[in-house]
């Protein structure tokens, strides 16, 4: 449970339409379900393995493994970026986080109200618009996370997770409701999964992979962490397999409530990350108790995002504390403030410096694109060739101690060939050497 709330994030209700919406639809969701069972839910028990023998931070889990291998100390690295990676998108996942509480008061004082698209488009443009407006609500989003962070008390979140995550699904159900009653149902679902793949190219098909890892939260290190508080004689592969259909799950429950909305309205399926803030509130400003519902929906999407966050910087502040000689409080305050201070990048990509690009890209996008296309399927490969090559056979299967022997051997050629392969390919594709 704890785990899927720390995967359940922004990654689902944010990041998975738009990017859907920009890549053309349903061809993109097919690829994304691929790689989610292809890819995903083998690298997701090499992980909880990895932190499951492991049994301590990520460098150090690796570290001990990597001794008990007879493999290279390198294997440490993987700690390292993925604990380097968690920092980068949690400066721009603040920023995201800081939009919801915006529209956590846009919803409560009634901003959404009767709201049309072009409106929820006007609204969305002049709050994103104002630089100090995004610095404050992100400010308090890294106050929010680090307060946590600092006094350690995680487990008072995760467990009120276990009733607000369930909740936020039953919000989505009702947007889902809602969406069926625009007319534009049908559309919204023809577009999701009718495959079509006149608009998919080679970075789509990176950005699916990119997605699958990003939702999941694989490829740097925390489903490590989670690995090492899972009880012996707990099965990693059902508790994977479950993650990962809750995480899928939600991620399309979230297309579906938000597709027919955005045709309904004449919106950009493509428009990027406003997406779901332009949709959204369209939906809660035209139903009954909408206030009470949007304001709702956007704290629980607040709670999940919160979540998240905890478990993006928990392994940098871990590290400060085990290798640095620091008390908790202090690497929460020396991390929390990098963070945000390279969280001000983002903040001003969507205003003042919406027109520095380097390669049509802003700084967000290419944070954006070094961690989740980059990044996290790097990590991912490196996982995938620890468990599956360097660790022996007979301790993977102890660990994993799958009652079926066809199901490990399938888990072995999946983290073996498939993972490595697969994703190097689409990683040279993407960089033009395919
Ligand atoms: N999986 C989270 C989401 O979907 C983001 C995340 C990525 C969290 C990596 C932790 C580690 O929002």
């Amino acid at each position: 449970m704890a785990a899927t709330g720390a995967a359940v994030g922004l990654g689902n209700i944010w990041k998975f339409p738009y990017l859907t919406g920009i890549h053309g639809g349903s061809a993109f969701v097919l690829v994304y379900i691929l790689c989610v069972a292809a890819l995903g839910i083998p690298m997701m028990m090499a992980e909880v393995m990895l932190g499951r023998r492991g049994r301590q931070t990520p460098i150090n889990s690796m570290r001990t493994l990597a001794a008990e291998n007879n493999a290279s100390q390198g294997w440490q690295l993987i700690g390292w970026a993925g604990t380097l990676a968690g920092m980068l998108i949690l400066s721009y996942y603040s920023v995201i986080g800081g939009w919801t509480i915006g529209y956590i008061v846009h919803s409560a004082t009634g901003s959404f109200s009767g709201l049309s698209g072009d409106g929820a488009s006007t609204l969305f443009g002049e709050f994103v618009g104002n630089p100090w407006i995004q610095v404050t609500w992100h400010t308090l989003f890294m106050i929010i996370t680090m307060y946590i962070v600092a006094r350690g008390v995680q487990s008072g979140l995760e467990k009120a997770v276990v009733f607000l995550m369930p909740a936020l699904f039953v919000l989505l159900l009702i947007l889902v409701g809602y969406a069926m009653t625009t007319g534009y149902f049908m559309k919204g679902l023809t577009f999701l999964f009718t495959p079509d793949f006149s608009h998919f190219s080679g970075t789509s098909m990176l950005t699916a992979m990119g997605q699958a890892f990003f939702s999941l939260s694989l490829g740097m290190g925390t489903i490590m962490i989670y690995g090492s508080y899972v009880p012996k004689g707990t099965s990693i592969a059902s508790t994977s397999i479950m993650i990962a259909v809750a995480d899928t799950g939600v991620a399309l429950i979230a297309g579906m409530a938000i597709f027919p909305i955005v045709f309904a309205n004449a919106l950009e399926p493509g428009a990027g990350p406003s997406l779901i803030f332009e949709t959204i509130p369209v939906a809660f400003g035209n139903m009954s108790g909408g206030m009470l519902f949007g304001t709702l929906f956007f704290v629980l999407l607040l709670v999940a995002a919160w979540t998240s966050s905890i478990s993006l910087i928990e392994p940098a502040v871990t590290l400060m504390i085990e290798n640095f000689n620091m008390t908790r409080k202090q690497a929460a305050v020396w991390t929390g403030l990098a963070t945000w201070l390279l969280g001000f990048g983002t903040a001003f990509s969507f205003n003042i410096w919406s027109e520095v690009k380097v390669f049509d890209m802003t700084f967000f996008d290419h944070l954006d694109f070094l961690t989740s296309n980059l990044m996290l399927p790097l990590g991912g490969i490196s996982i995938a060739i620890f468990a599956g090559w360097l660790m022996t056979k007979e301790t993977s299967k102890a660990e994993l101690d799958m009652n079926s022997e066809v199901g490990y051997s399938i888990w072995q050629v999946l983290i073996r060939y498939i993972a490595p392969i697969a994703v190097s390919i689409v990683l040279l594709h993407a960089i033009g050497i395919f």
